[in-house]
């Protein structure tokens, strides 16, 4: 166990975190459960990751359903909250953490579709499961959330520009959620080491990783940024709705 956040501060809470299966999304899902939540794993192609984290937070005495599906297909969306309505009835914790755009073989669209349609997808059919004094989390990038002021490699721009729209559409939607009492804040790191991602630009981009990690001073790993994101699920909304992780020298504001 670990002490991310204080034993029982989410009891009787339920927390749903998309693209739990593994990575920053499954070590968030576990910080939640420990706390107290019963939680929902959600994964795209990962289920035997998904399950086997599961069991380990039901050993817990949490209960841990597990949904596969894949967020840019709205019925499979609907699906996915039909199963936590009838599991759980409700919502308290929305971690919308699922990412991607760097698969190679998808259509040109793919990352928009992902990073910003499936997002607003994801909370429009969560939003009657989530009541008064429920929480929203959207996570990004550095890279991503200060495009509009500070490029990016040229391998990860279109994720970039398909996250921050997602951000951008998803904050239009904050007066209305604050209306329902369900709070939003944007939860933004640097690159995280030992990543898919930052596997794949370093790739394409040798000596990135320890470049960014000089400037910064320190990069997150992928448990120190998921303890961050936990955090935001319980912590107090920022003013301006967001919560920066580490170092932003860099990073031009807008
Ligand atoms: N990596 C970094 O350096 C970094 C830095 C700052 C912020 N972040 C942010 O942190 C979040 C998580 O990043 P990560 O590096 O942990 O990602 P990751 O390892 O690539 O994991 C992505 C997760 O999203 C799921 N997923 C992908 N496409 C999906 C789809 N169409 N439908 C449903 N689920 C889908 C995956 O499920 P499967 O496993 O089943 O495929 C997986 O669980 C992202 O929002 C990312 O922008 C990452």
């Amino acid at each position: 166990m670990t002490d991310v956040l204080p034993a029982g501060s989410l009891d009787g809470k339920v927390a749903l975190v998309t693209g739990s299966s593994r990575g920053i999304g499954a070590d968030t899902v576990r910080y939640l459960a420990e706390a107290g939540a019963d939680v929902v794993i959600n994964y795209r192609n990962k289920a035997p990751r998904a399950e086997k984290l599961a069991a380990q937070l039901r050993e817990l005495g949490r209960r841990a359903l597990v949904v596969g599906a894949d967020l840019t297909d709205p019925a499979s969306v609907a699906e996915m909250l039909d199963a936590v309505k009838a599991e759980y009835g409700r919502l308290d914790v929305l971690v919308l953490n699922a990412s991607g755009g760097m698969e190679s073989g998808m259509a040109e669209d793919y990352a928009l579709t992902l990073n910003r349609d499936a997002q607003i997808n994801v909370l429009e059919a969560a939003t009657p499961l989530l009541g008064e004094g429920s929480r929203v989390v959207f996570v990004t990038s550095h890279q991503a959330h200060f495009i509009r002021t500070t490029p990016t490699m040229p391998e990860y721009e279109p994720v970039a520009l398909s996250k921050r729209a997602g951000e951008d559409a998803l904050r239009e939607r904050i007066p209305g959620l604050a209306e329902k009492g369900i709070g939003f804040t944007v939860v933004s790191g640097d690159m995280i080491e030992g990543t898919i991602t930052a596997t794949l630009l370093e790739r394409a981009n040798p000596g990135a990783i320890a470049e960014r990690r000089e400037s910064a001073g320190k990069l997150y790993n992928v448990s120190e940024f998921a303890a961050e994101v936990a955090r935001a699920a319980v912590d107090p909304v920022p003013a301006d709705n967001t919560r920066l992780v580490g170092d932003v020298s860099g990073f031009a504001a807008e």
